[in-house]
């Protein structure tokens, strides 16, 4: 059964939608198992750019069938206007597939995710804003609204009403704000029906068609690894769980239908919103500054700033084991070209000078942790056109090597530039 999992081993933003677009070609099937649209997935090809943040990112293939699972939360005024955007530049989207058990954000989760940030005041997680939290909190709570309650007025209204009851009571008496009207909403939510409805299906059912017929079925993470609810830097991850995984609840498999796990690696980390971040290269810092700058690490959706590191290979390690990675894709490798030194952070140590090898599970000593770094040499030429393995200067050719050697997982493609041919691809000894 052939199950492929593209997963990101750092903070986000690795370039996991280039390369789901990458594999996509093969597949039948394009999976979101998990997030929301606090996801933000850019695919350029031949210069047009698409940025998605649910649609899963195979949907640029008419033969590929993108299917948004049961462990995505989903905000439908934001799917549908992505809809429309894919529409107005000629992408079929009446392939996609919603499913019934995924559920919905509403709009006092992008409020209460709003006011529980300022109140966190400066110890706030830096949140996209988009509900993403409370609605997983009201899935948890068994309060949640389901897209399939969408196709039944009469039960979205009596759940809606009821959830109500405690949300209103909290907006107001704990937030002093409006309470939200049950009759507005509902014919808000309602009025999308019409547009929503033929997309919603037993997605589970067609993901294991595809797998019995032995198709391809590629499964996108969105988020990753060290913001996965478990595994990440608790509390400054999101609230799903994008390790590799996640795959199994939020798409309905067993462990066994994967085969693949596809690690994707940006040659350097970056971050968005607080946490710990061993690596950091602090505002002011040449290095991390060219790296924001020639990788233009800028929030896809949020705009907002990313905060820049060296590679972190201790983390990376880790999220290998995390996701049993049987293989990484390195991104942005072009972004580093002009640099003389490369670091990569091989292991940690702490005031005592005690070394840490693996990741420390006590989140204080993380937070306080120094990098103990190995230099690389740079290769200082252009790389966006290299096409081959062979094209890579040697010292390009050996950071790679550096990056397989400390995982011990086979680098099956390196990218040099965001557009999708500019990938290049490393076939195994045989
Ligand atoms: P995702 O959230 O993991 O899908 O990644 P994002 O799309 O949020 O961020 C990755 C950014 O890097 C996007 O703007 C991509 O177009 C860009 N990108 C991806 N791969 C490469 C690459 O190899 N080189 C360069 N220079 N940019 C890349
Ligand atoms: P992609 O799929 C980078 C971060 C937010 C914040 C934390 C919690 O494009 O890699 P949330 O809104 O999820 O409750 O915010 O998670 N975050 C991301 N950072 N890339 C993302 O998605 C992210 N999605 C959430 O910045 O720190
Ligand atoms: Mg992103």
């Amino acid at each position: 059964m052939p199950g492929a999992v593209i997963v990101g081993t750092q903070w986000g933003d690795e370039g996991k939608g280039r390369f789901t677009d990458y594999l996509a070609k093969e597949a039948s099937l394009c999976v979101r198992y998990q997030g929301g649209h606090n996801a933000g997935h850019t695919i350029i090809v031949e210069s047009e750019v698409f940025k998605l943040q649910l649609v899963p990112s195979g949907v640029l293939y008419p033969w590929v069938t993108p299917v948004i699972g049961n462990g995505v939360v989903v905000d439908p005024t934001v799917l549908i206007k992505e809809l429309d955007m894919l529409e107005a530049r000629n992408i079929d989207t009446r392939r996609l597939r919603l499913s019934g058990n995924a559920h919905l954000i509403m709009p006092y989760h992008q409020e209460l995710d709003a006011l529980t940030e300022r109140y966190l005041g400066k110890n706030k997680l830096g949140t996209t804003k988009r509900g993403i939290g409370p609605a997983y909190a009201d899935k948890a709570l068994r309060v949640g609204l389901r897209v399939q309650d969408l196709l039944d007025p009469k039960i979205f209204r009596e759940k809606l009403d009821l959830v109500l009851r405690e949300k209103n009571a909290i907006l107001a008496k704990v937030y002093n704000r409006l309470p939200t009207d049950v009759n507005e909403l509902t014919e808000r939510y309602l009025g999308m029906v019409p547009r929503l409805a033929p997309l919603i299906d037993d997605t589970v059912h067609l993901v294991h068609e595809a797998l019995d017929a032995q198709q391809w079925v590629l499964f996108e993470g969105a988020q990753a690894t060290y913001l996965d609810l478990d595994h990440g830097t608790y509390p400054f991850v999101t609230s799903s769980n994008p390790v590799a995984g996640g795959v199994c609840a939020g798409a309905g498999v067993g462990p066994l239908a994967i085969q693949r796990v596809v690690g994707v690696v940006k040659a350097y980390v970056t971050r968005v919103g607080s946490g710990p971040f061993p690596t950091e290269l602090l505002p002011g810092d040449a290095v991390g500054d060219l790296l924001v700058e020639r990788g233009h690490e800028f929030g896809t959706n949020t705009g907002r700033k990313r905060r820049p590191g060296w590679l972190d290979g201790v983390m990376l390690r880790h999220a290998v084991r995390l996701n049993t990675c049987s293989e990484l894709a390195i991104t942005k490798l072009d972004v580093l070209s002009p640099l003389e030194e490369l670091k990569v952070c091989v292991a940690y140590e702490d005031d005592s000078g005690k070394r840490y090898d693996h990741v420390p599970y006590h989140q204080s000593i993380l937070h306080k942790v120094r990098p103990i770094y190995e230099s690389l040499p740079g290769w200082g030429v252009d790389i966006e056109r290299a096409e081959r393995l062979d094209d890579l200067p040697a010292a390009a050719r050996d950071y790679v090597r550096f990056i397989a050697e400390l995982t011990g997982v086979h680098v099956s493609f390196v990218s040099v530039g965001p557009e999708r041919d500019q990938t290049v691809v490393l076939p195994r000894a045989a």
